[in-house]
């Protein structure tokens, strides 16, 4: 399955080209299209300076022999880019850590913390302040995954296992709180994950964004994947969430799994995610074609939310191994009912 579309915004700086490069190198991995933009405002970019940030940009991206294409956003970069994201059906938005606006009290700049609120994709933090790596668009070697058990954590550990495997990268796992808990998620964890085992299964105690930061320090992460559960709030504002904390702490990348708080109109053809319908928890999958199949996520066992299998086009249950095809049928027992329909069936988009 994979990125399809890698959205990189830039503002022509070093730090930003660190950004692409990296993303660059994603959509090489992943056989993606390359979108890149820049934002001019009154206040900030002029627009014939952005024009040339912008060719500048293709051009560069282009050496890397990626399918590459430009656009010009009018406005401030921290709503333009998520918007591009849903015009160009994004699946992943790269940004730099600092640049396009004046960092704040931690090393986060204010765009990325923007986008990471309002991306309607995943959204890679490039880490550019620090030491710059001597080859960024270098594929990834040590991806870090954080859970809790829970179904749209184990979304996002699938999404790590999705990176690593096109990377070559090693993924392992840490699960922080009670000793007994965090062992439990970790197991509960990698059964989910179907005989794809992590290099290791990290069980820590603590604060778990502390713990997340330290373990990626301690690992040497290239990148650490956390799910987007926590980020929403007031506007702009990360408030301590633990994806949160992370993404302005960790000393490596960080990719925000988009794995919560969607709607429909957010999953492009070939995907499938967690969606809220009315307000509850549904399993969504469109087809290439656009039809989309909305069950409900709770397991029809003993109601655990359930996961997406991007490699079978199954929807798993992370609890005690029943299975369902992508249009609800059950596969696999436990559960003995299929899941049910929701609203909004039909053709998407
Ligand atoms: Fe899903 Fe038991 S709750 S298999």
């Amino acid at each position: 399955m994979g990125y399809r579309t890698i959205l990189v915004a830039t503002d022509g700086s070093d730090r930003a080209l660190i950004a692409q490069r990296r993303a660059a190198g994603l959509a090489r991995a992943f056989w993606a299209r390359l979108v890149i933009v820049t934002a001019f405002t009154d206040e900030g970019i002029p627009r014939d300076a952005a024009e040339d940030v912008l060719a500048y940009a293709a051009q560069e991206a282009r050496r890397g022999e990626v399918e590459t294409e430009t656009r010009l956003l009018d406005g401030p970069p921290g709503e333009a880019i998520p918007a591009a994201a849903r015009e160009t059906w994004a699946d992943l938005i790269v940004v730099g850590s600092l640049g396009m606006g004046r960092p704040g009290r931690f090393r986060l700049g204010s765009v990325a913390e923007q986008v990471a609120h309002a991306a309607p994709c995943d959204v890679l933090i490039v880490r550019t302040s620090g030491d710059t790596p001597s080859d960024p668009a270098a594929g990834y070697r040590r991806v870090l995954a954080g859970t809790d058990g829970s179904g749209t954590a184990s979304e996002a550990v699938a999404r790590a296992f999705e990176v690593a495997e096109v990377v070559h990268a090693e993924v392992a796992l840490v699960s922080v709180g009670d000793p007994l808990l965090a062992k439990i998620a970790l197991e509960k964890t990698v059964k989910g994950l179907y005989g794809i085992a992590p290099a290791r299964s990290i069980p820590r105690a603590g604060d778990p964004a502390d713990e997340i930061v330290a373990v990626a320090g301690e690992e040497g992460s290239d990148v650490v994947v956390v799910g987007n559960q926590g980020l929403s709030g007031l506007k702009g504002r990360l408030l301590g969430s633990v994806p949160g904390a992370v993404a302005h702490r960790a000393p490596c990348d960080v990719l925000v799994a988009r794995t919560t708080g969607r709607t429909l109109d957010e999953i492009p053809p070939g995907r499938a995610g967690i969606i809220e319908v009315d307000g509850r928890k549904a399993a969504a999958y469109v087809e290439d074609d656009g039809t989309a199949h909305v069950l409900s996520a709770r397991c029809q066992h003993l109601g655990c939310t359930v996961g997406w299998n991007a490699t079978d086009r199954t929807w798993d249950c992370p609890c005690h191994g029943s299975r369902y095809a992508f249009d609800g049928t059950v596969i696999q027992g436990p559960a003995t009912r299929d899941l049910p329909m929701v609203g909004q069936n039909g053709a998407s988009g």
